[in-house]
């Protein structure tokens, strides 16, 4: 099938290349020349495992990338992809949304065949149906007879994308009609995974579903953290024997400094903006938020009572990416605990193998370092942040700190008496 993705990031580039894998011909339109430049010449603008090798298979034959939309009038679908921040109040902003379905609809114009038009962004319940749908149709000017709509939500994880596109758990298709449900449940016929058909509006909730059930999980679990710290009590002991319950799950219960990315805080602010909107109040999901938000900052406390004043130590922070594997800072755990070192007068150094770049942005003031042993050396204390598999082997580096006060913010070490922020 032809299929223009309008959206090159994350989410619009890692389907689109899995989808030409697949055997589609895929556009991927973005207003960002330099990122439509990247992906023609098979270079990844994102680091993503599997990625560069898909771009090197298929860009230059069935996947392009331009900054235009020709391509929507022959393609069977135009999936949208683009970005939804998170406004100040915590909705989602759908400005780019609009744009991207009213240049579709002018584009359709041309269009002689049936057309499905797909959102595959998180939006907030009712965007495709009473937004996407009469912008699309205003601007091309056909009728729900040559047009069809679906929400098509994606599950990926950050640096395991492909992979999961690949084997989803399940692939949800929302659509307005059954034909246009069908044309999109073809796209991934050569995927092995069970779909399920709802309404649009269903396939948006799912989503943000989802992400507000697994964010929950993960506070829930640092709740009970808190807890077991104050009773001495080992949480990941507790929590691999609350996980064997096959109604539970093993997943999603590992307690620490909170999650971060660019989905979980975002989606549930979002879903929680929604529901105040209507009146109602979502004590749950904002005691989700309030957990996360004050977790990092325990960190802070935990090394200030060991360590006492911060005023003029050197403090290490190793890990800043939100998760291991990846580049990505967005709403990383690492963010407020540097604000708050910094507060409190603390020299900041920092190393992290992929992210110091994109923190760099943030916090310019900050040192940050070439190696774990760089950043520790004549450290007062020291907080570990990311779960990057490489910190598991660090033993000697920390005798090369002034005084040894190692906190995890995350478990990912393996030297003796470590303490975690809720271990
Ligand atoms: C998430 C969802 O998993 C994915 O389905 C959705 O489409 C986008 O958002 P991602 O943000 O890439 O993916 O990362 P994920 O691996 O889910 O981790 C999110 C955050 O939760 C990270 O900060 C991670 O460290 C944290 N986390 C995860 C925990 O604190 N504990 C856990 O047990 C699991």
């Amino acid at each position: 099938m032809k299929i223009t993705i309008v959206g090159g990031g994350y989410v619009g580039l890692v389907s689109g290349a899995c989808f030409a894998k697949t055997g589609h011909d895929v556009t991927i339109v973005d207003v960002d020349s330099s990122k439509v430049g990247m992906i023609n010449s098979k270079k990844p603008p994102i680091y993503e495992k599997g990625l560069e090798e898909i771009l090197n298979e298929t860009a230059g034959k069935n996947l392009c990338a331009s900054t235009g939309y020709d391509s929507v009038a022959d393609s069977d679908v135009s999936m949208i992809c683009v970005g939804t921040p998170q406004g100040e109040d915590g909705s989602a902003n759908l400005a780019y949304i609009k744009q991207a379905a009213s240049s579709i609809g002018k584009e359709l114009k041309k269009s002689l065949g049936y057309r499905v038009v797909a959102v595959k962004s998180t939006v907030p319940p009712g965007t495709t149906e009473n937004f996407v749908r009469p912008e699309v149709l205003r601007a091309s000017g056909k009728s729900v007879d040559d047009i069809g709509f679906a929400m098509n939500p994606e599950f990926l994880r950050e640096g395991i994308a492909v992979f999961d596109f690949m084997n989803p758990d399940r692939i949800v298709v929302g659509s307005d009609t059954e034909k246009a449900g069908e044309i999109i449940e073809k796209l991934y016929s050569c995927i092995n995974g069970d779909v399920i058909h709802t309404k649009t509006t269903a396939a948006e909730m799912i989503k943000y579903t989802s992400n507000a059930f697994l964010a929950t999980k993960i506070s829930f679990s640092n709740e009970i953290g808190n807890i077991c710290k104050a009773l001495g009590v080992d949480v990941y002991e507790v929590m691999k024997g609350v996980g064997m319950d096959h109604r539970i799950s093993p997943y999603f219960l590992n307690a620490g400094a909170g999650f971060g990315g660019s989905c979980f805080p975002k989606d549930v602010s979002a879903i929680a903006s929604i529901a105040e909107g209507m009146g109602l109040d979502p004590v749950l999901l904002k005691s989700v938020l309030k957990i996360n938000d004050a977790q990092p900052l325990r960190i802070v406390e935990i090394l200030e009572n060991r360590a006492g004043s911060l005023k003029n130590k050197k403090i290490t922070v190793l890990g800043l990416a939100f998760k291991d594997n990846t580049d990505d800072i967005r709403d990383s755990r690492s963010t407020p605990v540097i604000g708050a070192l910094l507060s409190r007068g603390a020299h900041v150094s920092a190393y992290d193998p992929m992210a110091s770049g994109s923190m760099k942005k943030i916090y310019p003031e900050i040192e940050y370092c070439n190696s774990p042993s760089d950043a520790l050396r004549d450290s007062d204390g020291c907080l570990v942040m990311t779960e990057w598999p490489e910190f598991s082997e660090l033993d000697k580096e920390f005798s090369l700190m002034k005084s040894q006060i190692v906190i995890e913010g995350r478990r990912i070490l393996s030297v003796e008496d470590r303490e975690g922020i809720c271990w």
